[in-house]
């Protein structure tokens, strides 16, 4: 079947974050959801959810629990069951709990930035100390990567006075788009355990994987570190139904499951009726076939835009995502050349009329960098580099 990607959806007549927290003439490339339609078996899930018209209180059913078990068993032989499966109302609130069942104040959370700024604050309300273990960036002529600075990882550890209870790790990773090989994930598992951490393991962006790349979860390296891990997965950034919050847990360890339970009923989180047949129907294997098109066209917008970053946006290095639709641009010579003055985000905004996240809330090692969503239809993404593109030949 053809998916037409590149269908303009007006979004800024809805209530869309994304389309109304600027002025009607800036472009939006920011927070992290896609202006395509959700897949049509999610659409007509919601649909036949709307026609019934009563929208009591919900429960995430059996039938929810075996499709996402049956997911992770097909998509990485991951002998996760139904019974590990636990429904949240999306990741966020999925990782804030994590850190309150398994943390005691005063202990530390592990997290690598540059990252996802949720992952930033999460200690603080729960009297946690952060310890950062930030990831190494190299720069090659056009593009930027990362990569982990082992002897920086371990030393996180014990940084803060705080013996680390949790790990926080963002698989693939958000900003920076990369996704962990086997080795990496096995080193990183080895240190959790050895220090007695549990990791809990963000694998939101799991399923946007471009040109061929493949995805591991953590927990499917063998059984000791999935007794050792809370895996955080969800329909909402893959499906585009991120405003559903829904998302699930998998907690292969039952005491840990079932701390993680209480702690979620005393946080009073529970999920949204919407939500779960939005993910009934995302994760059934009906919307393989949209999800692979649309990994197709994420893929030639990232290679759009890389293309477009090397030739027209001089002074500008982008990553080169393998997992999600964000890029990540370095703009850190812009600033040294005193090309543009103070935030990137500032000027992209002011000068280009182009809305990215700014880099420094993803804390250390993001200042002067900004990211760009490229979950668009083409046309969007070239206008709002062309618009970039001539800001810094106009300003620089
Ligand atoms: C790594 C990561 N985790 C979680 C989220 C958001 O999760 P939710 O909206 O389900 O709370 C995002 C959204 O951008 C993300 O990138």
């Amino acid at each position: 079947m053809q998916y037409d990607f590149d269908r303009l959806i007006d979004r800024r007549s809805t209530n869309s974050l994304k389309w109304r927290r600027y002025d009607p003439d800036v472009l939006p490339l920011w927070v992290a959801d896609m202006d395509f339609a959700a897949p049509p078996p999610v659409l007509e899930a919601l649909r036949q959810a709307v026609d019934h018209g009563v929208f009591g209180y919900a429960v995430p059913t059996r039938e929810l629990a075996e499709t996402v078990a049956a997911r992770l068993q097909r998509l990485y032989g991951w002998q996760a069951t139904p019974e590990m499966v636990v429904a949240t109302p999306g990741v966020v609130s999925a990782f804030a709990a994590a850190a309150r069942a398994v943390c005691q104040p005063g202990q530390g959370i592990l997290v690598q930035p540059p990252v996802y700024p949720p992952f930033l604050s999460v200690h603080a309300a729960a009297g946690l100390v952060r310890q950062d273990a930030p990831l190494a960036r190299v720069a090659h002529s056009q593009y930027v990567a990362y990569e982990i600075d082992w002897d920086v990882f371990e030393a996180a550890f014990r940084s803060g006075g705080a013996s680390t209870s949790m790990f926080l790790l963002c698989n693939p990773h958000n900003p920076t788009g990369q996704t962990y090989s086997r080795a990496d994930l096995s080193r990183m598992a080895d240190l959790c355990l050895r220090y007695g951490a549990v990791i809990c393991s963000d694998e939101i962006h799991a399923e946007l994987l471009l040109g061929g790349a493949t995805h591991t979860p953590i927990a499917a390296l063998d059984p000791a570190v999935a007794a050792r891990t809370i895996t955080l997965i969800a329909p909402s950034k893959t499906f585009n139904v991120a405003g559903l919050f829904c998302g699930f847990a998998i907690i292969p360890d039952e005491d840990l499951r079932l701390r993680y339970r209480k702690t979620l009923e005393a946080m009073t989180l529970h999920v949204n009726s919407l939500g779960l047949a939005a993910a009934q129907a995302a994760f059934s294997g009906a919307c393989d076939d949209w999800l692979a098109a649309l990994n197709r066209y994420l893929t030639a917008n990232r290679d759009f835009l890389a293309d477009f970053v090397a030739r027209r946006l001089p002074g500008v290095r982008t990553s080169l995502p393998a997992a999600t639709y964000l890029a990540w641009l370095d703009c850190t010579d812009l600033l040294r050349a005193g090309r543009i003055q103070g935030s990137p985000h500032q000027f992209f905004v002011q000068k280009a009329r182009v809305a990215l996240n700014d880099g420094a809330e993803f804390g250390p090692g993001g200042e002067g960098f900004v990211r760009l969503n490229f979950g668009c239809p083409r046309a969007t993404l070239a206008e709002a580099l062309e618009r970039m593109a001539r800001a810094l030949e106009v300003e620089t």
